[in-house]
């Protein structure tokens, strides 16, 4: 959608002393607020201030619309719920990429070419072997995502689009082996090969547990449950990780290296770590009775302690994901027969309790799709330091998406913030001899 396309014919007019009015131009887009386009200020020696850019859009996008007060989540116009209940993973890996979901002769073409890819080369097996056993498989997956762009490279053209496309239909196809293969190494297992006549939760699911001595059955209940979590992590507009993959690839970076800017990104305990992080908070609450204890915690401003899963920069309303997420817990956890699973009871009361106090009320503080995630996991066999891992297999097609939009787009150009400087002024090299000792804390590490 061109600039023009999105003007409101309204402007907003800036007034800084001792400097004429400035004029700037109001957008609005097909959804969501109106937005004040600050291009122009540059012009007038000014840029704006918005240290995690609260306030800030950095593109425009087709892909994704979230309404955080309202608890929207589109996927091309599609309801998140609608589309984790109505489709399948790759039929949204189809959508992010195309603009629509494909019919029937579209998604058996698609899903045969995903099928096609999902072998990684054979040396990439040799580079696992320079991590240690112990190694956290998303460290692992940073890694090995990066060195990807060392067997694609020469014969990647970013500027051609079906490069562009092969490259997501690589990437898509070959996360999955990625991902379990940090798994098998982590445990001493052998890697297992894809089996491309399995569906792709399924086939996942194979890699991960089979074992070459016998045959693994997938559970169609898990099946269809992972599937879902894929598909509720498929993508979520500009965030820290998928900004992190638009600002890599704004230079021309390769895309295998820009995705492992988002894997990086992703990791952090704010982010897609949380999920992890909310399992282990939960597990050490242990009890419905020690959690005011820790309720108690993530209000006092002098801990550091927060509530993992609770809470989101865009939404101040129910993550429309974290819903989903309890529904597919519940029927997990009654397929396997799993009652009174101790983290699951202490989540559901600490999610009451909380939902129920001012201070998480007041800052409007839910739980996000990070909240019930990693009891479904939990509950399938899938260790917690496979969790992040899980969500950056699902997020892939989002990052790749956004990477190719930005490609795409008529105004892309390379990312670069400015910065309000707050060092030392200007001032002269003092030659050795006459330096008195630098003040800093440095000095006793
Ligand atoms: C994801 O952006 C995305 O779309 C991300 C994601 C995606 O799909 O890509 O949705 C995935 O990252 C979900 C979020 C997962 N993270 C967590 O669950 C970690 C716990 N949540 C917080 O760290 C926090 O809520 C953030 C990071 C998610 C959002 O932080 P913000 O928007 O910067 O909010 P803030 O830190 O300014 O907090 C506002 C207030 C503060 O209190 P006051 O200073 O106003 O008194 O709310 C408090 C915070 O202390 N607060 C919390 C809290 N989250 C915010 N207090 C206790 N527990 C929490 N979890």
């Amino acid at each position: 959608m061109a600039d023009e396309n999105l003007q409101s014919n309204k402007v907003a007019v800036l007034t800084i002393p001792g400097h004429d009015p400035i004029e700037l131009p109001i957008l609005k887009g097909t959804e969501g607020p109106e937005v004040i386009d600050v291009r122009a200020l540059g012009s007038h020696g000014y840029f704006t201030y918005d240290p995690g850019f609260v306030s800030t859009a950095s593109c425009k996008s087709k892909i994704t619309f979230i309404d955080g007060a309202k608890g929207i989540l589109l996927h091309r116009g599609y309801p998140i719920d609608q589309l984790a209940t109505q489709t399948d993973y790759l039929q949204v890996c189809y959508l992010l990429l195309n603009g629509d979901l494909p019919n029937q002769e579209q998604y058996d073409s698609f899903s045969k070419r995903v099928k096609y890819h999902t072998m990684v080369h054979e040396q990439i097996n040799s580079l696992f072997k320079a991590f240690r056993r112990d190694s956290h498989p998303m460290a692992i997956m940073c890694g090995i995502a990066g060195a990807l762009s060392a067997f694609y490279h020469d014969n990647l053209d970013i500027y051609d689009p079906e490069h562009r496309y092969l490259t997501a239909i690589r990437l898509i196809a070959k996360i999955p082996t990625l991902a379990a293969m940090s798994y098998k190494y982590s445990v001493g297992q052998p890697f297992i090969f894809p089996k491309n006549n399995l569906s792709y939760a399924g086939n996942f699911l194979h890699m991960m547990f089979a074992t070459p001595c016998e045959e693994y059955q997938v559970n169609p209940v898990i099946e269809k449950a992972l599937d879902r979590i894929f598909i509720l992590h498929a993508d979520h507009e500009q965030n820290a990780s998928t900004s992190s993959v638009r600002l890599a690839g704004s230079s021309g970076a390769n895309p295998y290296a820009c995705i492992a800017a988002g894997l990086a990104s992703l990791w952090g305990p704010a982010h897609g770590g949380a999920n992890e992080a909310c399992l282990r908070m939960l597990e050490r609450i242990g009890t419905v009775e020690r959690i005011p204890e820790f309720i108690a915690k993530a209000k006092d401003k002098n801990d550091s302690f927060r509530l993992m899963g609770f809470g989101h920069r865009v939404y101040k309303n129910y993550d429309p994901r974290a819903r989903v997420m309890e529904q597919t817990c519940h029927e997990v956890l009654n397929e396997l027969n799993i009652k009174n699973h101790p983290i699951f009871d202490v989540a559901v009361e600490l999610e009451r309790i909380a939902r129920s106090d001012d201070y998480f009320i007041e800052r409007n503080l839910y739980p996000n799709v990070d909240f019930y995630s990693g009891i479904i996991l939990n509950a399938i066999g899938i260790p917690t330091n496979m969790f992040t891992v899980i969500f950056a297999l699902a997020r892939t097609v989002g990052w790749i998406s956004h990477w190719i939009e930005m490609n795409e787009a008529e105004d892309s150009r390379i990312g670069r913030p400015r910065q309000i400087y707050v060092g030392t002024p200007t001032r002269d090299v003092i030659a050795m001899a006459n330096r008195k000792p630098c003040d800093t804390p440095n000095n006793e590490f």
